[in-house]
């Protein structure tokens, strides 16, 4: 995440995110799962511009860089909004704000979009409104919004995450990583997707320990196994267009190849830049959904 003024203006800049390995540990009592993941930030941002009001109303407004044009919620159903309440009703700031979003992460795609933009308004908003919160005490607001806001709150370029998502421990990666990153043209809900995993259970090969071992090697050999996630079979069952993106990527020689979250974006890590380029070439040529290129970064 990187911070600017513009003037009386924040802007905050916040990447998106994959998850390279994700076990669904088990259902909680409260209905949320446990998980053992990692993920590592990677290079498409959203940008949020911070401005203050002279009233006390909170205004959000969106423009999508997307390819594929999306309709934005700007009112209570966006993360945005809810995270700019939950910081005023918290500290009893009475200051209003006007947000611009502009969206460039794909939505419904498992790559944390709203989440990074919940985050993005935390620290905005702590610092425009002068609140002086602490990195602890906004944690505690993070948690409140959703699973992943966390994460994005600290940008670990990698981390293992666990219990909701929300426990996060950085991880340092020898070597940038480079992916090519595919969103079929639907998308997926994630609460119907870790319903769906109770008919599919636990199927990842390996374990956190191990993927973060790997991952902290600088030989790139390691990858394959390590692209893990026990939400690509129900993903798979609820998305016939993800599973034939996912079953195409498969035969690419890429290093490895995984879908990220509950999806329905899906990835390949690569050798090198040049090879994603290459590869990226193969899938825009399939015409199975949008291409990016991305790599590990903050
Ligand atoms: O936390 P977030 O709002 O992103 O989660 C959306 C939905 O996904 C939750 O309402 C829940 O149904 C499901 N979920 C879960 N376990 C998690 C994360 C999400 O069951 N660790």
């Amino acid at each position: 995440m990187r911070v600017t003024w513009q003037g009386s203006s924040l802007v905050v800049r916040t990447p998106a995110k994959l998850n390279l390995y994700l076990q669904v540990v088990g259902r909680r009592p409260d209905g949320y799962h446990d998980l053992e993941t990692l993920m590592v930030s990677v290079g498409l941002y959203d940008t949020l511009k911070f401005s203050p009001t002279v009233d006390a109303a909170i205004r959000l407004t969106c423009a999508s860089a997307l390819a594929s044009p999306a309709t934005i919620p700007t009112d209570e159903r966006n993360l945005v909004v809810r995270a700019a309440q939950l910081l005023a009703r918290q500290t009893g700031h009475s200051q209003g704000a006007s947000i611009h979003l502009t969206k460039r992460i794909p939505m419904e795609a498992g790559m944390g979009g709203g989440s990074s933009d919940a985050a993005a308004t935390l620290v905005g908003l702590n610092q425009l409104w002068n609140l002086e919160r602490t990195p602890q005490q906004l944690h505690a607001l993070a948690a409140q919004l959703g699973s992943d806001v966390n994460f994005f709150l600290d940008s670990p370029v990698a981390a293992a995450c666990t219990g909701r998502g929300e426990a996060i421990v950085p991880i340092e990666l020898r070597r940038p990583l480079n992916f090519v990153i595919v969103q079929p043209s639907s998308g997926l809900s994630t609460a119907r997707v870790f319903q769906a995993w109770q008919q599919f259970g636990q199927q990842c090969r390996t374990d956190l320990a191990t993927v973060v071992e790997a991952a902290a090697r600088p030989d790139a050999t390691a990858w394959p196994q390590v692209t893990d996630n026990d939400l690509a079979s129900p993903a798979r069952s609820l998305n016939p267009e993800m599973n034939a993106l996912l079953q195409k990527l498969e035969t690419l020689p890429a290093l490895g190849c995984g879908m990220t979250g509950s999806g329905s974006a899906c990835f390949l890590i690569c050798h090198s830049s040049r090879q994603a380029r290459t590869l990226a070439g193969r899938c825009r040529h399939w015409n199975l959904g949008q291409v990016y290129l991305a790599s590990t970064g903050v």
